[in-house]
């Protein structure tokens, strides 16, 4: 089959198309035929290594499609369903193997293409928006890079919740497409923490999500209402210094969190149950996943090379 190979470290010119054997599902696991695969920020945190991994592997975690084969003990699937996961070993091939339990069904009104263009942001804006920080209506929240992959899908749900939307982005283009997914305020990042004052009669905001990290940390906290959260979930322009609690205290006794999709999806009951309410949204018009742009897999250089630049709005995905 053909794949993607990290053979080292580094930066995006590192990940090459290489031809490997097909991978044979062990125990509990699932041989999927890869029909798109999602490109997500932490592809590029394994890629680098700032994440653990050891290369040479082919990275990509995010994948949906059609099961080919199973392997001993595969209880919950079998081979023609239509499942989708954001924890596949090797996601950027043909072939991709997923634990049985880490797979959920696709319904059939989903297209497996939109599901992998959905499933591993949309758990994220969903735990986001539901158990880190549960938007009220009437919540006016702050959204780091509205509009990026998670931004977009972060900022429809706030307005499901009936909550307003105050985001950030770094060029016209975004503000319009941030503007379309329903953000009533979009600014740039250039004093944003007295732009999100004015904007909220001097209170500042109950939450904010945070998926930029270090070139936004500092103004996220000075954002907040007091006893307000800071859901730091990313790091795109690089990890946060050390940080001494007691600036909390004197910020207004804030809360801040780091939290991770594993975490918030640790049972299949709870990944079930999150994808598919994300799932029902999608096939209901009511959440809408902008795919930025299709790279044939061969081109999944490409497609980190415009992720990290900030060339890219939506999804990303890679079709073998
Ligand atoms: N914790 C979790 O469970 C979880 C799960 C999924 C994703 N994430 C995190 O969510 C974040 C967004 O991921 P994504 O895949 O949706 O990416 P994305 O938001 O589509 O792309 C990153 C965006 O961040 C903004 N940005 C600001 N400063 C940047 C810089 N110095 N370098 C690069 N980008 C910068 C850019 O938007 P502007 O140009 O508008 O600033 C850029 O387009 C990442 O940090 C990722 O790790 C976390």
């Amino acid at each position: 089959m053909r794949a993607i190979v990290a053979e080292k470290h580094g930066g995006p010119e590192v990940l090459v198309p290489a031809d490997l054997p097909d991978p044979v599902p062990g125990p509990g696991q699932l041989l999927v035929r890869v029909a798109a695969a999602g490109v997500n920020y932490i592809d590029t945190y394994h890629r680098t290594g700032r994440y653990e991994t050891h290369p040479p592997f082919t990275p990509g975690v995010e994948v949906a499609g059609e099961v080919e084969a199973v392997g001993e003990g595969v209880t919950a699937f079998a081979p023609g369903d239509v499942v989708a996961t954001a924890d596949a070993i090797g996601g950027y091939a043909e072939k991709a193997l997923v634990d049985q339990a880490r797979a959920v069904p696709v319904p059939a009104d989903v297209e497996p293409e939109r599901a992998a263009s959905v499933l591993l942001q949309g758990l994220t804006a969903h735990y986001l928006t539901h158990s880190t920080y549960a938007v009220q209506p009437g919540d006016t929240v702050l959204v780091h890079a509205a509009a990026g992959g998670m931004g977009l899908l972060l900022t429809q749900l706030v307005k499901l919740l009936g909550g307003r939307v105050i985001g950030t982005v770094s060029t016209p283009l975004k503000e319009r497409v941030a503007r379309e997914a329903g953000a009533e305020e979009v600014i740039g990042y250039e004093d944003f923490p007295r732009r999100v004052k004015d904007l909220t009669g001097g209170r500042g905001v109950p939450v904010v999500y945070d998926g930029v990290g270090a070139a936004t940390f500092e103004g996220s906290l000075a954002s907040l209402q007091p006893r307000g959260l800071l859901a730091l979930y990313g790091a795109a322009s690089g990890p946060v210094p050390p940080f001494d609690p007691i600036r909390l205290a004197g910020a207004g006794s804030l809360f801040l969190t780091r939290p991770t999709l594993a975490h918030y999806v640790s049972t299949s009951e709870e990944l079930r149950t999150r994808a598919e309410d994300v799932f029902g949204w999608l096939a209901a018009g009511r959440l809408d996943v902008r795919v930025g742009e299709r790279y044939p897999l061969a081109e999944a250089r490409r497609a980190h090379e415009d992720l990290e630049a900030r060339r890219t709005t939506g999804k990303l995905l890679l079709i073998p």
